[in-house]
């Protein structure tokens, strides 16, 4: 079965890591599996679909197009605004669907499956037009729909051409449900890599990468690996770091940085210094900037904190560090309350009430033994429940239904 990968991004984000995972899965599988990938950008998600040896196309994307997938304003009229702007006549856009539907009769896929909203909505184009044009569409949604005024809007108007919808978690299916009402959604919960994530590995001196002197003996690493969005919950986390009140001695780290082109949708590194010095928390926080070895990192820590102050879709780093055999703490909304048994493979508390998750910190800072057993339960649990094997047989499953509901089609 060959199948196109529509992917918005060159990046790797959450969603990007998802795909990979996914992809390496699907090969170890299913010998007759045959993928190609196209993305508007080279980047890191690109590098390793290369090493993977995953052919690949880069199709530049209209500039108007790159706006589509953000979550804005909810303002009525600027969101005319920027619908009019992508419709209106735009010759770049125009040409972009003809380049891709002409890439797409060349490599003659018998699924697509598209991987983020800007994705969602082109395919949804793509297959527009008289009769039923192309290969089914598989829309992979990493997001909560409802929240994204365009985008959400523009994949409503589409989605009757979805054959299905497999969504990353069951609040996330449950928020496709109502508000798409598609004809099938399914769940498939992401996968972690076992073999890359693990207990033992490298360990990176987060110390030495974030200009701080070595920790003392018995330090208590606890650290928030997250993009730089503002709802990632970076200064609850630095708030509730200010009130820990433990005899033991601890320190943060702040792992990541600003991804976006959109300057007011997150953080810089300085706006969060500047939160931690009015903290009055610099001694006791790192920053660390980009990390590569995400494994290494994680393995450096004690505890990881999850923060997010709005609803997790799912939540990548919380499985990986799970996976790495670390005690977490998890914001109690959306998704990402799924991924853990409370108490047992992991600590909520309440998404951005920074005293909750001080008392969270504390707990595990205070108690060595649970703090060893949480981390030793959160692996045992994600191989149990998030393999690679279980998702990609899924996937698998769902691409081959899709095909056999779909009718007989020619690429013209
Ligand atoms: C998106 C979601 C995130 C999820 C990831 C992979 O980035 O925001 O919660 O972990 O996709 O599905």
């Amino acid at each position: 079965m060959k199948v196109v990968y529509l992917s918005p991004s060159g990046q790797m984000g959450g969603a990007e890591t998802s795909l990979l995972t996914l992809l390496g899965g699907l090969l170890q599988q299913n010998p007759e599996f045959r993928p190609y990938v196209i993305a508007p950008e080279a980047g890191p998600f690109i590098g390793r679909c290369g090493e993977l040896g995953i052919p690949y196309e880069i199709l530049s994307m209209p500039a108007r197009m790159e706006r589509v997938g953000d979550s804005a304003t909810a303002d009525r009229l600027a969101l005319l605004g920027r619908a009019a702007d992508l419709v209106r006549g735009s010759r770049d856009l125009v040409n972009y669907t003809k380049a891709l539907r002409a890439l797409l009769r060349r490599e003659q896929p018998d699924l697509i499956h598209t991987n983020g909203f800007k994705m969602h909505i082109v395919g949804a184009w793509v297959k527009s037009g008289r009769g039923k044009r192309g290969a089914p569409l598989v829309g992979h949604i990493h997001d909560y729909v409802s929240t994204r005024p365009l985008a959400g809007r523009l994949l409503k108007v589409g989605s009757s051409r979805f054959a299905e919808f497999i969504a990353n978690s069951r609040s996330v299916a449950a928020d496709v449900e109502a508000f798409l009402r598609p004809q099938h959604v399914s769940t498939v919960y992401n996968a972690v890599d076992l073999t890359r994530f693990t207990p033992g590995g490298s360990v990176t001196d987060l110390d030495a990468l974030c200009g701080l002197p070595a920790g003392v003996l018995g330090v208590v690493r606890v650290g928030l690996i997250a993009t730089f969005a503002k709802w990632k919950g970076h200064v609850t986390f630095l708030r509730a770091l200010a009130r820990l009140n433990t005899v033991q001695p601890v320190r943060g780290y702040i792992i990541g940085g600003p991804i976006y082109k959109r300057a007011s949708s997150q953080f810089s590194i300085e706006d969060l210094r500047t939160e931690a010095s009015r903290l009055g928390v610099t001694d006791r926080v790192g920053f660390t900037g980009f990390v590569n070895d995400v494994p290494g990192a994680m393995r450096a820590l004690d505890v990881v904190v999850h923060a997010s102050t709005q609803p997790e879709p799912f939540g990548m780093t919380i499985i990986e560090a799970m996976a790495c055999e670390r005690a977490v703490i998890v914001s109690n909304l959306g998704g990402a309350q799924e991924l853990f048994a409370e108490g047992v493979s992991g600590l909520g508390h309440v998404a951005g009430d920074e005293c909750a998750m001080a008392a969270a910190i504390e707990r595990l800072i205070e108690n060595a033994p649970l703090r060893a057993q949480m981390a030793r339960r959160a692996r045992e649990h994600v191989t149990l429940q998030f393999p690679v094997s279980a998702m990609a047989r899924q996937v698998w499953t769902i691409y081959n239904d899709s095909v056999a509901r779909s009718r007989s089609f020619t690429w013209n």
